[in-house]
Parts: structure tokens; sequence; C-alpha cells
């Protein structure tokens, strides 16, 4: 089985597809760490974002486990991430990898912004998960005070939604809710009760198929 879990930075879309890894017995791949991986390894170099070569270079190069690096985590890098992320022939370099993960029993969850479009158009459920851009902003304010980086509200609101233009607004990949995917708004769900609504979603697809 795959679960696409796609939707705006912040919506809470990671949290529930770990869970649901868990749940389901999946593996769990957060697509939006490897963009960051990429973006983080040209920061490291000395390199700029923007700086086509760099990026298709470092994504060509990509280890997984550079994605498992606590500065990935940093708006610096998010924000870069959203910068690499734009760009075709990144993408390209790190499709097929995404879609082996995805293909290895006994499938997995997948998280992202085009997983249900373009990665795995086949996957059995596809959830696309939103929240209004002040609780996004509420949210990954506190992700980024536990991450020890105090960020004020106002800048975080304003990042995100610049963010989101940016991933929305690309030609190749946009993010987008799939014609077939389920549409799950959780500015007024907490964790748990995201993720009960989530459960009884794909429950409810598996029965139907
Ligand atoms: O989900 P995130 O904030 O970690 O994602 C970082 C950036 O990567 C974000 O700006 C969008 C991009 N991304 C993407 O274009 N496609 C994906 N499947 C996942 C993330």
């Amino acid at each position: 089985m795959i679960i696409a879990v796609d939707g705006p930075a912040a919506s809470g879309k990671g949290t529930l597809a770990r869970r649901l890894a868990a749940h389901y017995g999946l593996a769990y791949l957060d697509t939006g760490s490897l963009y960051r991986a990429v973006a983080l390894a040209v920061l490291r170099a000395g390199g700029d974002p923007a700086d086509e070569a760099a990026a298709v270079a470092a994504a060509h190069a990509l280890d997984m486990a550079d994605t498992e690096d606590p500065a990935l985590r940093g708006s610096d890098v998010g924000r870069a991430a959203s910068v690499v992320a734009a760009m075709p022939a990144v993408r390209e370099a790190i499709l097929d990898r995404q879609r082996r993960f995805a293909h290895t029993p006994p499938g997995a969850v997948l998280d992202g912004r085009d997983i249900a479009t373009v990665v795995c158009p086949d996957a059995e459920v596809k959830l696309f998960v939103t929240a209004s851009d002040e609780v996004r902003a509420m949210r990954r304010c506190k992700e980024l005070e536990a991450a020890g980086e105090a960020v004020g509200y106002d800048a975080v609101l304003r990042d995100l939604v610049e963010r989101d233009a940016r991933d929305r607004n690309r030609t190749h990949a946009p993010l987008r809710q799939a014609d077939d995917a389920y549409l799950l708004d959780t500015s007024n769900l907490d964790i748990e009760a995201a993720f009960r609504a989530a459960v009884g979603i794909v429950d409810s697809y598996r029965e139907t198929g």
C-alpha cells in the first residue's frame, strides 16, 4: 500500500504521515527533507541555492543519510529548499529514488507537495492536508522554538505565505490537490483528532478499494 500525503508547509502533514506509517506498518519518507538536504549541501559548500548547476550536482550526489541532519529544520534551509525545489532538473534527479522507496514492499507513506500528482499517481490513498495560514504559522513558530530558533510570528507568517506561493506557482510539479485526493483541513484538529480522521479515510478507501 502507498499513501500519499501532500499539503503546504506546517499543515501537520509530516506528523500525520509518520503516525500513519507506524499504524499501518509502512515505511515513511519525508520528501521535503530531500529538497532541504540538497539546499543545505549547496549552502554548506558556500554556494547560492539559486545556482542551478550547483543544486543539480548536489541532488545527484544526495545520500539518504543526509536527510537526517538536524540542521535541515532551520528556516533558512526551508527557504533555500523551496528555491531548489522549483528547478525541474533537481526534481528529476530525485524522482526515481522516491518512487523506488514507495514501491519497496510492504509500501510506504510519503509526504510532500507532488506525491499524489507526480511521484505516486498510483497511490491507493491520497490525502491533501491543509490548515489556515494563521494556524500553520503558529505551529511553525512552536517548531522553530523547539529547535532553538526564536522567530517572531509575523516573520514566520510572511515566510510561509511566500514559500507557499513559490511552491504553488512554479511550473514544474506545483503544490496542488490531486483530483482524487481527500481534503483534510486540520485548522481545528489537534494531532490526535487529525490522526483519527486520517485513519478513517484510509480504512474507508481500503474497504471500498
Ligand atoms: O515540507 P518541507 O517544508 O520540508 O519542504 C521543503 C521545500 O521542499 C518546500 O518549499 C517545498 C519543497 N518540496 C517539494 O517541492 N516537493 C516535495 N515533494 C516536498 C517538498
